[in-house]
């Protein structure tokens, strides 16, 4: 969808379709901009409220058609919920409500308010930004792999802010530019979520990673296994073993070398197929083992925003990436494995595959010195029980950079809450024979989890985002339609757009 400012006053756009709100029980549309449509249009907005037909409420829509009363064809008010409930997320929302809208009605292209502009303590480039974000992740569609033409394709094709002010414009188009980017970085994650694993191997993962940095000019390498080998990553490699796809650890950098600013490492979980192994799983459902590297995902796509934006930071996007398929080479549970940092692993069971990975990637994290380290990844199943639908789960053995993503996910609405990394977990994580047991048994699934991992942890803040079972949805979320969901991308570019404000004492 294309996006375009332009100066004026929208009662006056010539539109197919205009957009314009309202909060959820206002009986008079007042001063602003949609109190200006109502008035020209002789009050039909405020007697749709009046006869019940609209309340305002969200993700409501009603369709007023002028008459030639004003320029626009089409008036359509969307509600913007309860005032004392608005914020960020109501605006991203009702701007997903419109769009959709406007699709469904075949309009091509519309025009727009800026839902929430200056409200309550909202900037208008935060506002502009969220009503980009809501409006094209609504449309999101994954299309790559049908062939055939849809017999009456729905697609939006451009949308209009109109800005009164003429002052506020080229904010208006700054913000606008910033929202298109996070977007893109979005989708970039969703796209390769919804690849199938035949379309997302760990090569042509590191292929897109490739394609990637070459198009921001930013640094990739990827090293292959004889590279693992020689580094020692014998968890990751482990992993590995059981397919004949090659294993990539994809190493994305931008500001290399520039010693004046921090260094953040994002690490994301690459399984691009998860069978669980010799641990096989059951076959019901199986096909959404492909969603497995929602954390390389994510990653790539947060190194995508970090280069267009040109952060500074030194950002390091670390993606381990294999599959764990059954076979006569695969690991097998009681074998034993040495990771990178040395330490030994009871292999209990071969479908925790991606604390393995993990394990050598965030010793591998040590490198670079890090001022902090967050990894996320579709880590258990057990994080979904404990916080189903509506929170991420976070551990770390930082406050403040908990602290950080907790605000992060405010702003995001990709919002974390913090579990404990308790000592006395790892009581359940003592092995017989080696160092570390690598499950450790029923209770508390995704703790113990995060626990083994920070046994591979260096001296260094860390945090790690366990995002199990939100990689994917089976039903249309406002603007998350059915599929890959890009968890995570929005956090982490939110979490970096902080770090650096923070660091220039904004
Ligand atoms: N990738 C899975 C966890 C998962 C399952 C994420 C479903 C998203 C959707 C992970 O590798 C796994 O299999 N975890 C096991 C751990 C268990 C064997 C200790 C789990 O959660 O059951
Ligand atoms: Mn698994
Ligand atoms: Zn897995």
């Amino acid at each position: 969808m294309n996006i375009k400012v332009k100066t004026g006053e929208i009662q006056q756009d010539h539109a197919e379709l205009i957009v314009v709100n309202l909060f959820e029980g206002v009986t008079e549309p007042g001063g602003g901009a949609t109190g200006a449509v109502d008035k020209a249009l002789g009050g039909q907005i405020r007697r749709l409220i009046a006869d019940g037909d609209f309340k305002g409420k969200a993700q409501e829509t009603a369709l007023v058609y002028t008459n030639g009363v004003i320029p626009a064809k089409r008036v359509l008010v969307v509600g913007l919920g309860k005032e004392e409930e608005f914020g960020l997320e109501a605006i991203r929302v009702a701007a997903a409500t419109a769009a959709k809208r406007v699709r469904a009605l075949r309009v091509k292209s519309f025009s727009t308010i800026i839902h929430g502009d200056r409200h309550g303590g909202i900037s208008l480039a935060d506002a502009v930004q969220a009503v980009v974000e809501g409006s094209e992740l609504a449309l999101y569609e994954f299309k790559e792999l049908k062939t055939e033409p849809e017999d009456d394709p729905k697609e939006v094709n451009e949308m209009i802010f109109v800005v009164p002010d003429k002052s506020k414009r080229t904010e208006v188009e700054a913000a606008v530019e910033m929202g298109r980017e996070i977007v893109a970085s979005v989708s970039l994650a969703r796209d390769l979520v919804n690849r199938p694993a035949n379309y997302a191997t760990p090569t042509i993962l590191a292929q897109c990673a490739q394609e990637m940095a070459d198009e921001f000019a930013i640094s990739c390498r990827v090293l292959d296994e004889a590279k693992m080998g020689e580094l020692g990553m014998g968890a990751l490699l482990a992993v590995a073993q059981g397919t004949d796809e090659p294993a990539k650890f994809i190493i994305l950098e931008c500001n290399a070398g520039r010693d004046d600013l921090d260094t953040v490492v994002l690490v994301g979980k690459g399984v691009t197929f998860d069978s669980g192994g010799i641990s096989l799983k059951d076959s019901k459902g199986m096909e959404r083992a492909k969603g497995d590297m929602a954390g390389a995902a994510a990653v790539l796509g947060a190194m995508r925003a970090v280069a267009a934006q040109d952060l500074p930071l030194h950002v390091i996007g670390l993606a381990p990436t294999t599959e764990n398929l059954p076979s006569g080479k695969a690991y097998k549970p009681g074998d034993v494995i040495r990771a990178m940092n040395g330490k030994t692993i009871e292999v209990v069971n071969t479908d925790a595959e991606g604390r393995m990975i993990l394990a050598d990637a965030l010793a591998y994290a040590g490198r670079y010195q890090p001022n902090a380290v967050v990894d996320l990844a579709t880590l258990t199943g057990a994080i979904f029980t404990a916080l189903g639908d509506h929170a991420i789960g976070l551990f770390s053995n930082d406050d403040d950079l908990a602290a950080s993503l907790e605000a992060a996910g405010q702003t995001s609405f990709e919002r974390v809450w913090r579990m404990p990394l308790f000592q006395e977990y790892g009581e359940q994580l003592k092995s017989h024979i080696a160092d570390v047991k690598h499950v450790g048994g029923r209770s508390a699934g995704a703790i113990t989890a995060a626990i083994f991992l920070s046994k591979f942890v260096g001296d260094f803040p860390w945090a790690h985002l366990d995002v199990g079972c939100k990689e994917w949805t089976d039903e249309d979320k406002p603007y998350t339609p059915k599929g890959a969901t890009g968890v995570g991308v929005r956090l982490l570019i939110q979490f970096l757009r902080d770090w650096v404000h923070r660091e220039n004492g904004e």
